[in-house]
């Protein structure tokens, strides 16, 4: 396996591809008397999210444009970028993957391409081959560079192509068109692929090994995003600490980089490992009003025994050393965290330390998860597996517990006004907006109608106000506006 970048030729094959595909879809369109579209379904993390960004891009550049039916088989090009993470999002695929045959009988023209992690398990491609034939081209989330290419030889062979690669690629961003999902927020991975291999996980093997970007092209894509009007820039990676530059850059460099742009109001990043995280991050969170003040730090559980059987580097000791740290560093500050509950040999008294330790760390939000075991990880094959039964009881006196301490995190906040960076209208409706404060906190909060504001939605996405929260709910809090921040309308 190798890490290999990108080349002009690399490029020069895309833009060929792209150029032979617009015409292809263009003349197609004529026949049908319509112009043609495309859906990319996204399946997972924000990584799959972005990826998804630039295939939408991609194909927008080919002449599709984005279906609007919300159909999942409403579309001529269909994209699956699927996730492995646990089994339901495997599930998700094959149940939805059925839905297909009949319109690919219908309409031979129609290209369902299939991508994303869950591509790289071998198990999966082979049900797809056997089972799946309609399936036009099956490629994995290493290759996005070669999708146009892949895409061709797909429609012209007019036969299923399979195109898995065992090496790791970077492709720095400014490869692809990006179609970015909203206009106020950019995704901008920093580093791809995991070298942790926690003996649960199937990342490792679907991303590959850990590869950084170059800063300057960062620097170059932030430069750009500020320019064309983004107010947040999320700093993606799986792990986002083990950044290394070509240059001996770590990931405190890139952060401070991004929060320079002034016209970020506010610079996020996803995910921490605990083994890497710097004091020198800490300091800059603390420090830098545009950075937020929210760290997503995984713990996994409370147990040193299961922790260690994760080929989890850190003690819980260690962990809670680091809590303690960013508590006292970052004023106000929130903590999340992902916990898995049921890996193969947790007993009880392992899961009473994860609730001991939540208890310490009061996160104020957890990801909770029931084991899955992963075909090809190690711990797949531990014998020592926890009933299931075992492990939903376990997993509903976590979120139980969990919850409390989201609750009262929201409940700290009633009575305070806050900044909050808008987002849009809430999912609730009802002219209900909603968006994050700085340290990540949900609120959704409406307008009085005396501050005279248009409410019209593009119009406030984006932008700074003051909220005052008067509600807390379990995941969010609730709110009503003082006034708006910034340039006027
Ligand atoms: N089973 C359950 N949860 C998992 N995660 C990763 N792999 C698995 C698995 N096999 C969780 C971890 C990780 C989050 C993104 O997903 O908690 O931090
Ligand atoms: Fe998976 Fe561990 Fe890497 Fe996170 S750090 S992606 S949990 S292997």
């Amino acid at each position: 396996m190798a890490i290999i970048k990108t080349t002009v030729n690399d490029k020069l094959d895309f833009d060929a591809a792209v150029t032979e595909l617009k015409e292809y879809f263009s003349s197609l369109g004529a026949r049908k008397g319509r112009q043609l579209t495309y859906n990319v379904l996204t399946y997972g993390c924000q990584l799959n999210e972005s990826d998804s960004e630039k295939l939408s891009g991609m194909l927008a550049s080919m002449g599709l444009k984005a279906s609007s039916g919300g159909e999942l088989d409403d579309a001529d090009v269909i994209v699956f970028n699927t996730c492995s993470i646990r089994e339901n999002a495997d599930r998700h695929l094959f149940g939805n993957l059925g839905v297909f045959k009949t319109l690919k009988k219908n309409d031979h023209d129609v290209v369902i391409a299939v991508g994303g992690c869950m591509m790289k398990v071998p198990e999966n491609v082979e049900r797809i081959k056997k089972s799946y034939p309609y399936v036009d081209l099956v490629f994995d989330p290493q290759q996005l560079h070669r999708f146009p290419v892949l895409m061709r030889d797909a429609i012209r062979k007019d036969k299923q192509l399979v195109n898995i690669s065992a090496d790791d690629y970077i492709a720095e961003d400014n490869f692809f068109p990006i179609d970015r999902k909203r206009k106020f927020r950019a995704l901008v991975p920093i580093m791809y692929g995991c070298n942790n291999f926690c003996t649960y996980c199937i990342v490792p093997y679907a991303r590959g090994r850990e590869r950084s970007r170059d800063i300057n092209e960062i620097v170059k894509e932030l430069s750009e995003l500020a320019s064309q009007g983004y107010k947040e820039v999320m700093l993606l990676g799986q792990n986002v600490n083990s950044y290394k530059g070509a240059g001996g850059e770590t990931f405190a460099d890139i952060l401070r980089a991004a929060s320079d742009f002034k016209e970020f109001s506010r610079v996020r990043f996803m995910s921490s490992h605990p083994k890497d995280l710097s004091d020198e991050v800490i300091d800059i969170m603390a420090t830098r009003p545009n950075v937020e003040k929210h760290l997503h730090l995984a713990m996994q559980s409370g147990s040193n025994t299961v922790l260690k059987a994760m080929n989890r580097p850190y003690t819980i000791e260690r962990f809670q050393e680091i809590v303690d740290k960013f508590r006292a560093k970052v004023e106000g500050g929130s903590l999340t965290t992902d916990i898995i509950v049921g890996f193969p040999g947790e007993t009880d008294e392992d899961f009473e330390e994860t609730l001991v330790a939540v208890d310490k760390a009061k996160f104020d939000a957890c990801f909770t998860f029931q084991y899955s075991a992963r075909p090809g990880t190690k711990a797949a094959a531990y014998e020592n597996q926890v009933p299931s039964d075992v492990v939903t009881e376990r997993f509903g006196r976590l979120t139980e517990y969990t919850n409390r301490y989201a609750e009262e995190s929201n409940k700290k906040l009633v009575g305070k006004t806050m900044e909050v960076l808008i987002e849009g209208i809430s999912k609730a409706g009802d002219m209900t907006f909603s968006g994050r404060t700085v340290t990540n906190h949900l609120v959704n909060f409406t307008i009085p109608e005396e501050l005279g504001i248009d409410p019209g939605e593009d119009y406030l996405e984006g932008r700074l106000c003051e909220v005052r929260i008067d509600r807390a709910r379990p995941y969010s809090v609730d709110g009503i506006l003082v006034s708006l921040k910034g340039e006027e309308a």
